[in-house]
């Protein structure tokens, strides 16, 4: 079994940033690695994100919600991540199951015992080794995001370009700090799982935290080329 690593945290803490950055790093010292993303990382993935976070889906029932995640990360597990870290190799996942609990357990107020039922479905009871919690004021975040929609604006980026404003940032400041702190809660829970790291400093030195962190997980995987 390989490593299966997830970034986790508010809107704009910088998963994605931090994640592409572990990403690069462990390809170019040759280990082998992936990168992907919830909801998404599959063709049929990609196409439940742009359904669940689509800004006119006003309609759309919190169990439909649940169950769409949970649909995409079923794809996810069973298409990707599964068969990669069968191969010895290295997972990491923009979001996860923890982002269930989160959203909506915490959030919308989903049973969290129903939603860890409906997870075992999806996931097969398979949980990250690793999973990091990118620490930031949740007003702090939603104002990263802002600040980055409104330089790809000025610059007149694409539509590619320009960071999402989907159905779920769009929901009030009191949902998104239930949401941070539900993930307290499940940090609190297992602790032995999770790093938590202050995401409010320079981009280069949680990168180098979150290498740290990696390394005596990086062990158990081969180098690719290499005799294992
Ligand atoms: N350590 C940092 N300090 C300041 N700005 C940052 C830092 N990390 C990322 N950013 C900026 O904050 C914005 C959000 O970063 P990023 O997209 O990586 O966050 P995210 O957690 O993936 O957000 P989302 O919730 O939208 O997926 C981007 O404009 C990024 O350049
Ligand atoms: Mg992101």
């Amino acid at each position: 079994m390989g490593v299966f690593i997830t970034f986790e945290g508010p809107e704009g803490s910088g998963k994605s940033t931090q994640a592409r950055l572990l990403y690069e790093r462990l390809q170019a010292t040759g280990y082998p690695v992936i990168l992907t993303r919830e909801p998404g990382g599959t063709r049929i993935g990609e196409m439940i994100r742009r359904i669940v976070m689509d800004l006119r889906h006003t309609e759309m029932a919190p169990t439909t919600e649940t169950l769409l995640f949970s649909a995409a990360r079923a794809q996810l597990v069973s298409e990707l991540v599964r068969p990669y870290l069968n191969t010895g190799g290295i997972v990491l996942c923009d979001r996860y199951a923890d982002s269930t609990f989160a959203y909506q357990g915490y959030g919308l107020g989903r049973d969290l015992d129903e939603l860890q039922a409906i997870t075992a479905v999806a996931t097969g009871g398979l949980m990250p080794d690793l999973t990091f919690y990118l620490d930031l004021d949740v007003e702090a975040g939603l104002r990263r995001k802002q600040a980055a929609r409104e330089r790809a604006d000025t610059v007149g980026a694409g539509s590619a370009q320009r960071p999402e404003w989907n159905r779920l940032d769009a929901r009030d400041l009191a949902y998104h700090q239930r949401v941070a702190a539900g993930f307290a809660e499940l940090m609190r829970r297992d602790p032995a799982r999770w790093r938590r790291l202050p995401a409010e400093q320079p981009v280069s030195e949680l990168a180098e935290q979150i290498y740290h962190e990696v390394e005596p997980l990086l062990r158990r995987v081969a180098l690719l080329g290499s005799q294992g």
